[in-house]
């Protein structure tokens, strides 16, 4: 786990494997104040209280032990952040969903770099069919959104899996992230 990207994919990918249906995606960062802040709420099945405390010990999964031994999704997460000064918060009902908070201090040394994150949105929006994706990524006060309903609208979801779609895709993101910084340095 190189990158806040990387972490978001893995967070993300949590609320798939819950089962969710819906997911939201947030991803923040405040050149001002430099911290960077990323949410993921879903409605997948959810956690008690006694669960939520126990998925912060890097031994605990509800994997199957044969596929992987160790969940280390979250108190990775939890370390990264912290170590950069900020700090990760869990709310979650059984049967409701969950929502999941980090944030980090871009300014702090022992942050990690931010990553790619158009290519984690494009994995995201292209590797679970079943999922209604609504990301949000802002920028100070600038923003662009995706989502799986208008996606579809201009590629129908057989096409999203084809390699030239996703190529498409891919510069589409690339684009809006790019407008985010000229924007931000034209002062406009
Ligand atoms: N969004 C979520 N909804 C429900 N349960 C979750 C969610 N995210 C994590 N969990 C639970 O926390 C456990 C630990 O997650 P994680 O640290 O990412 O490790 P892993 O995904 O490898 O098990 C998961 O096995 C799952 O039971
Ligand atoms: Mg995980």
């Amino acid at each position: 786990m190189r990158t806040i990207a990387d972490h978001i994919l893995d967070i993300a990918s949590n609320s798939v494997t819950a089962g969710a249906t819906e997911i939201w995606l947030d991803v923040d960062h405040n050149p001002a104040t430099h911290q960077f802040v990323f949410s993921v709420q879903d409605n997948g099945k959810g956690m008690d209280n006694d669960m939520q405390e126990r998925v912060f010990d890097p031994f605990f999964t509800t994997r199957p032990h044969n596929i992987r031994r160790f969940g280390l999704g979250l108190p990775f997460l939890r370390e990264n952040a912290e170590l950069s000064g900020g700090g990760v918060e869990l709310t979650s009902a059984p049967g409701k969903g969950t929502m999941l908070t980090a944030t980090f201090h871009t300014e702090n040394i022992d942050c990690l770099p931010v990553g790619d994150l158009p290519s984690t949105f494009l994995t995201l929006l292209t590797s679970a069919p079943r999922v209604c994706w609504h990301i949000r990524r802002a920028e100070g006060n600038l923003s662009y959104t995706v989502c799986t309903e208008e996606l579809q609208a201009i590629f129908p979801s057989e096409e999203l899996s084809d390699p030239q779609a996703q190529l498409l895709l891919l510069d589409f993101l690339r684009e809006q992230e790019r407008e985010l910084h000229r924007n931000k340095s034209g002062g406009a």
